[in-house]
C-alpha cells in the first residue's frame, strides 16, 4: 500500500513538471495528467559495498502503474550498461528480452537477472574484479516507453601512490594504467582518492586519475605541496595529456584470494635470487598493491624489508615502533635498490585459485 501511494506521489510530481514544460500543449497535458508514466524503474539503493572476490546484487525494479500485471512482459528489454568516470560512453554489461541473454566483455558468466519477483531486474554480478568498480545503469524499455535507474558499486579497499624505478613523474596515462595493473591494482577514481584522503592519505606528488585528471590529497598543508596556509584537500591539476604529460599515479586495490608472506630464508638474496626463492616455495614474488592489500586489511606487520616484483624494497609496518616505522603505520619504502645487492629478504604470494 505505501508503495502504491508513493508511486501515485511521483506520477503526481512528475505530471507538474510536466505541465510547467509544456504549457501550450493542452491536449497532451491532459492525456498524462489521466495516466501518469507507463513505465517508471526504481532502485531502492542507489549505492551497494562488496570486495575483490565477492558477489553483488545491484537492486532494480520497474513498475507499470496502468498495465495487466503480466501484459506484454516478453516485450520488455533491460539493459545493463556501465557509465565512464565523466559520463561520456556506456559500457554494455548485459541485455534480456524474452529467453534472449546476453553478457558483454569480461562479464560474461557472471552476471544474471535475480528475478525475485516479475519486476525484479536487479543484476547479480558474481566473482568482482577490480575494475567492476563504477556506476551502473538499469533501463527498461518497453515499445516506446522507457526508464532508468542509476545504482553505484563501491568496492572496500585501498588507495596507495606508485611510482616506477625510473622514478617520480614517468608515466603518461596509459603507462600508469598498465603500472597499476601490474601491481595487482586499477587506476584510482577521483572518488577513491577523495575517500583514501579522508581517511589520512597525505602525498606530495601529483598522480593520474582514472578520468585522466591529475591530482594530490595533501591532509598536513606544506610549503612545496601547494603552500603552508591552504586548506587541506585534494589538488587539482586538471585534466592533462594523456600521451604527453608524465606523472605518478593513485592505484587501488581490495582483498586478495591467497597468502601473502615474508619468505624464511638463511640468508639475503638478490632480486633474480629472491625470485626464484618464492617461486621454488610454490608461490610468485609479491606485488606491491598485495603489500599493501595484506597491510591496510589484515593488519600484516614486518619489519624486514623485502624485494617486490617491481624490483622495490618495502616492508609493511602496522604496530609503529622504534626502529621500523617509529611515528605511523605504514607500508615503508626502501627504494629501487640496485637488483644485485645481496642485502634484503623477499615477500612471496601464493594464490588460492
Ligand atoms: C558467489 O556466488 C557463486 C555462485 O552462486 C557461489 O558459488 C560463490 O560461493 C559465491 N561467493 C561468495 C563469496 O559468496
Amino acid at each position: 500500500m505505501r508503495s502504491l501511494l508513493f508511486l501515485v506521489l511521483i506520477s503526481f510530481c512528475w505530471a507538474d513538471s510536466y505541465v510547467a514544460n509544456f504549457t501550450l500543449e493542452r491536449d497532451r497535458i491532459f492525456h498524462i495528467h489521466e495516466n501518469g508514466p507507463r513505465l517508471l524503474v526504481k532502485a531502492e539503493e542507489s549505492k551497494v559495498f562488496s570486495q575483490r572476490g565477492g558477489n553483488i546484487t545491484l537492486p532494480c525494479k520497474f513498475y507499470r502503474p496502468h498495465a495487466p500485471s503480466d501484459f506484454g512482459l516478453h516485450k520488455i528489454r533491460i539493459k545493463w550498461t556501465k557509465l565512464t568516470s565523466n559520463y561520456l560512453k556506456e559500457m554494455d554489461v548485459y541485455v534480456e528480452m524474452g529467453y534472449h541473454k546476453k553478457s558483454y566483455g569480461n562479464y560474461q558468466g557472471r552476471v544474471s537477472l535475480k528475478k525475485s519477483t516479475e519486476n525484479d531486474v536487479s543484476l547479480v554480478i558474481t566473482n568482482i574484479m577490480l575494475e567492476d568498480y563504477g556506476k551502473y545503469k538499469c533501463e527498461v524499455i518497453e515499445g516506446l516507453e522507457d526508464d532508468t535507474a542509476i545504482v553505484a558499486l563501491n568496492l572496500e579497499g585501498m588507495v596507495f601512490p606508485y611510482f616506477p624505478r625510473l622514478g617520480r613523474y614517468n608515466f603518461n596515462f596509459h603507462e600508469a594504467q598498465q603500472a597499476c595493473l601490474e601491481q595487482d591494482a586499477v587506476i584510482a577514481s577521483f572518488d577513491q582518492l577523495y575517500e583514501a584522503w579522508r581517511l589520512g592519505l597525505d602525498w606530495c606528488n601529483a598522480g593520474w586519475l582514472s578520468d585522466g585528471s591529475v591530482q594530490y590529497p595533501i591532509t598536513n598543508p606544506r610549503e612545496p605541496c601547494g603552500g603552508k596556509n591552504t586548506v587541506p584537500g585534494i589538488r587539482n591539476y586538471g585534466f592533462s595529456d594523456k600521451d604527453l604529460s608524465r606523472y605518478d599515479v593513485f592505484c587501488f586495490t581490495s582483498k586478495f584470494n591467497g597468502r601473502f608472506y615474508y619468505l624464511i630464508h638463511p640468508t639475503k638474496l638478490t632480486y633474480d635470487e629472491a625470485v626464484h626463492a618464492c617461486l621454488k616455495d610454490g608461490a610468485q614474488i609479491a606485488k606491491v598493491g598485495q603489500m599493501f592489500a595484506a597491510w591496510k586489511l589484515l593488519g600484516y606487520d614486518r619489519c624486514d624489508a623485502g624485494w617486490l616484483a617491481d624490483g622495490s624494497v618495502r616492508y609493511p609496518i602496522s604496530r609503529p615502533r622504534k626502529r621500523c616505522s617509529p611515528t605511523e603505520a605504514a607500508v615503508r619504502f626502501v627504494g629501487f635498490p640496485d637488483k644485485k645487492h645481496k642485502l634484503y629478504g623477499v615477500y612471496c604470494y601464493r594464490s588460492y585459485q
